[in-house]
């Protein structure tokens, strides 16, 4: 399992050494979250933090997702800034323009995910999923930390699992939001690879106990 700690719950002022704690304790990538304040009302990092977090942990991959309204343009400086892999939301774009997109992102030297929201069938990224790297199913509305888990969420992993295996494609499957222990080993039975978790994991004592669980999910 590879976990991937949310910087949404990050306190600003010890970010970068928050993110060396997690990487002590054993994550191996980096979730860094940006919004526009359009794709969804809050507004987040510019793309100073994928630099800064490139400088300080420079091993920990950086997992770029973008919750922004036209990620092709708004993407660009945080891709200049070192982001490694990039996801963008199916909702954002119509079919032509993200195979667009993808294929944009990919001549950039990129891994390229693409992302659902809670309500968007499994069916909205069936067209992609030979050119992705990676596919996020959001199990909690974008937009901020700390949200239950959407059990649905479940459902849309075994489904990415079975196509993937199917078809055998090579995405690798993340899921973010309301990820603890419990959820993650429900994910982890369903098929996913990759965890995010923001407040699970950031300001906590026993970091290194709860990222070391998530891990051996
Ligand atoms: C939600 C973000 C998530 C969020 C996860 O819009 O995409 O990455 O930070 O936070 P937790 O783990 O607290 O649900
Ligand atoms: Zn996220």
């Amino acid at each position: 399992m590879i976990v991937s700690p949310s910087i949404l719950a990050a306190k600003a002022e010890t970010l970068t050494q928050e993110c060396a704690a997690l990487e002590k304790a054993g994550a191996t990538w980096i979730h860094i979250d940006i919004m526009d304040g359009v794709f969804v009302p809050a507004s987040t990092f510019g793309p100073d933090i994928v630099a800064q977090i490139k400088a300080a942990c420079p091993s920990l991959y950086r997992d770029v997702h973008f919750m922004v309204d036209d990620p092709a343009t708004y993407a660009l400086p945080y891709i200049r800034n070192g982001a490694q892999s990039v996801t963008f939301h199916v909702e954002n774009y119509d079919e032509a323009t993200i195979h667009q997109t993808i294929a944009k992102f990919h001549e950039m030297g990129l891994n390229v995910g693409l992302s659902l929201k809670p309500g968007t069938p499994v069916e909205a990224v069936l067209p992609f999923l030979e050119e992705l790297d990676l596919v996020l199913v959001m199990s909690v509305e974008p937009g901020k930390g700390g949200q239950a888990f959407l059990p649905s969420a479940l459902e849309k992993i075994a489904f990415f699992k079975k196509e993937k295996e199917k078809r055998a494609l090579s995405y690798a499957i993340e899921v973010d939001g309301g990820i603890n222990a419990e959820t993650g080993a429900l994910c982890a039975k369903a098929g996913a690879e990759i965890l995010v978790a923001g407040s699970y994991l950031f300001g906590k004592e026993d970091q290194t106990e709860r990222v070391e669980a998530l891990l051996h999910e």
